[in-house]
Order: C-alpha cells, then sequence, then structure tokens
C-alpha cells in the first residue's frame, strides 16, 4: 500500500519585502501562484525513515532528515505519537534551490501523503499548522491556486483569478540560497527606510481580471537586487527573454530562476526557444498557472 501526492511549484507575482524582524525573517506581502510544473511524492510503509530521490537534479536534493519531506513526516508523526517508519521516494521535476519551492513542494506533498498514509484524519488548519512549522512557503504548496502571504508569507487569503497565465521558466546553471538572498537584501537596505510590505491593488485586479498585460505592468519582486546582485549573470537571461518578446520578466522568488510572461502558448513557445538557443541558462520549462495544490494521484 501507497499514497502518491503531486504538488506545483510557485512563482511570486509580487513579493514586496519589509525590514528584518527581531527573529531574522521578514514581513511580506507575497503574492504566490502556483504554477504546472510538479515534484510527486510517494510514501510506503518501511522499517524507519528512508527518503529516495529521483530527476534530473536529484544529486542536490539531500536524502537525510534535513529535507522537507522527512521533516513533515516526522512532525506528523510526532504529534500522533507514532514512528515516521515510511520510504519517501521523491520524482522530482522542480529545479532544486531555484526560488520555486521545490524542497516547500517536497514537504506539504510528504504531509498530505502520510496523512492519507495513516488515516490520522488530521484537518485542514492542522495540516497547514505544520506546514507553517516546516517553512514560510510550505503552506502555499499546500493549497495552490493563487494566494496572498502575509506574515513570513505563511498566512494565507486565496485570491481570485480569471484566467490561466503563460510562462516560460529558465533555470540557472547554480542555485542560490534563501537565506543568503534576504541577508544580501538586507545589506542593500542598509540607511534606508524599508516601507511595510503590501499587496498591490493593480496587480490583485489584473489577477482577477486574467489580464497578462495589466499582470505584465505590476509584477514585482523586492528581492530581484538582491539575487542580481549575487548572481549577475542572471541579467543577461532577463535581456534574452525581454529581447524575445516576454511581456514581463522577473526573478523568481529568491531565485536564480528567473521568469518570463506571455501573452499566449505561442508565444511562450518561441521565448522558450529564444531562451534554449540564448546560452544564458541550463534549461528551459514552460508551464502555466494557477495550479491545483497537493493532491493525492
Ligand atoms: O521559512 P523558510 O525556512 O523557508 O525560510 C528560509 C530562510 O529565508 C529563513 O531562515 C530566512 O533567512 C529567510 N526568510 C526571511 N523572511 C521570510 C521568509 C524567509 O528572512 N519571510
Amino acid at each position: 500500500m501507497s499514497v502518491t501526492v503531486r504538488v506545483p511549484a510557485k512563482v511570486n507575482v509580487q513579493l514586496a519585502v519589509g525590514a528584518a524582524r527581531p527573529d531574522g525573517f521578514h514581513d511580506l506581502a507575497n503574492v504566490f501562484l502556483a504554477v504546472g510544473l510538479y515534484d510527486e511524492v510517494t510514501v510506503t510503509p518501511a522499517d524507519e525513515l528512508r527518503i529516495t530521490c529521483e530527476g534530473p537534479d536529484a544529486a542536490s536534493v539531500p536524502l537525510d532528515r534535513t529535507n522537507l519531506a522527512a521533516r513533515a513526516a516526522i512532525a506528523l508523526a510526532e504529534r500522533r505519537g507514532i514512528e515516521p517508519a515510511v520510504h519517501l521516494h521523491i520524482v522530482k521535476d522542480i529545479p532544486v534551490a531555484g526560488g520555486m519551492a521545490g524542497g516547500s513542494a517536497d514537504g506539504a506533498g510528504a504531509l498530505v501523503a502520510c496523512d492519507a498514509l495513516w488515516r490520522t484524519g488530521a484537518s485542514l488548519a492542522e495540516l497547514l499548522d505544520i506546514c507553517a512549522e516546516l517553512g514560510s512557503d510550505v503552506p502555499f504548496s499546500l493549497v495552490g491556486g493563487a494566494a496572498l502571504g502575509l506574515g513570513r508569507g505563511e498566512r494565507l487569503t486565496p485570491l481570485d483569478i480569471g484566467g490561466g497565465f503563460h510562462w516560460v521558466f529558465a533555470m540557472a546553471e547554480r542555485g542560490l540560497s534563501t537565506p543568503a538572498v534576504f541577508r544580501e537584501f538586507d545589506r542593500l537596505a542598509e540607511g534606508r527606510e524599508i516601507p511595510e510590505p503590501t499587496a498591490s491593488a493593480d496587480l490583485l485586479d489584473a489577477l482577477a481580471k486574467g489580464d497578462p498585460d495589466a499582470l505584465a505592468a505590476t509584477l514585482s519582486n523586492d528581492l530581484q537586487p538582491a539575487a542580481l546582485s549575487l548572481y549577475p549573470e542572471l541579467s543577461d537571461t532577463l535581456a534574452a527573454g525581454r529581447d524575445a518578446g516576454a511581456l514581463a520578466t522577473l526573478v523568481s522568488g529568491s531565485g536564480p530562476t528567473t521568469a518570463f510572461l506571455t501573452r499566449d502558448p505561442e508565444s511562450a513557445a518561441k521565448v522558450a526557444e529564444a531562451l534554449r538557443v540564448s546560452g544564458t541558462c541550463r534549461t528551459v520549462r514552460v508551464a502555466s498557472g494557477p495550479a491545483p495544490g497537493a493532491l493525492v494521484v
């Protein structure tokens, strides 16, 4: 008996970052959109907790208890007073250390899979609570769709979306560490007054209308200057996508994956091909959003 759960990647269409808090985190206004690139987590009863991973980036996935999938299984088992005696197998399609919440997806996937396998009867509220303990982006990986995340990004309000948005994603040669990008944000912000992060009304309106041109005019990521400062070559990738006709270009979350909004699937294919031949990135993927959250398949 085993359970498999499919979980989407995300792109942040707005990431407004406040000043560093005393606990080291930053308050955010984080507008998440789930997109159709997926990891799959399969959980099977075993003698003890074990993780395996397959996929193009599998070699860079930690297979110990630091993996968010393992931490999710342990957290749920602890709450129920049982042993996390499972084999977790991850089929990885979301880029690793890419700013697309791949690790968070595996945490949410393992949680939903273990919950189904062990029939714990956990409520959605309890699952979201565990997700928030695991990481700021994990609750969104569970619910998917589109949502505004406040606080660390874990306090979610679902958003209405009027239509699908077509994206191209360019994966970079190396990864960027999220804490390092936030530290660089702090360094670049030194001596400046940082406003309270708030969601853009125009951006929420563009999402509600499903209007790609309006969304293109309002996309923003306060972490982008920090990601570009640590990884300057990303500006060549952004320029290649812009030249190929993307409506807007953006670093995804803390990067280094770059995201290109396009008007329709045809122009997405054109931008993807131009990026592939540009020599400015490792791989290129096309995906649209919103995509559903963690689902048993
Ligand atoms: O919550 P998560 O474990 O994903 O966060 C990883 C790191 O990213 C944190 O340790 C912190 O350095 C940074 N972070 C932050 N503010 C947030 C979310 C993450 O500073 N709202």
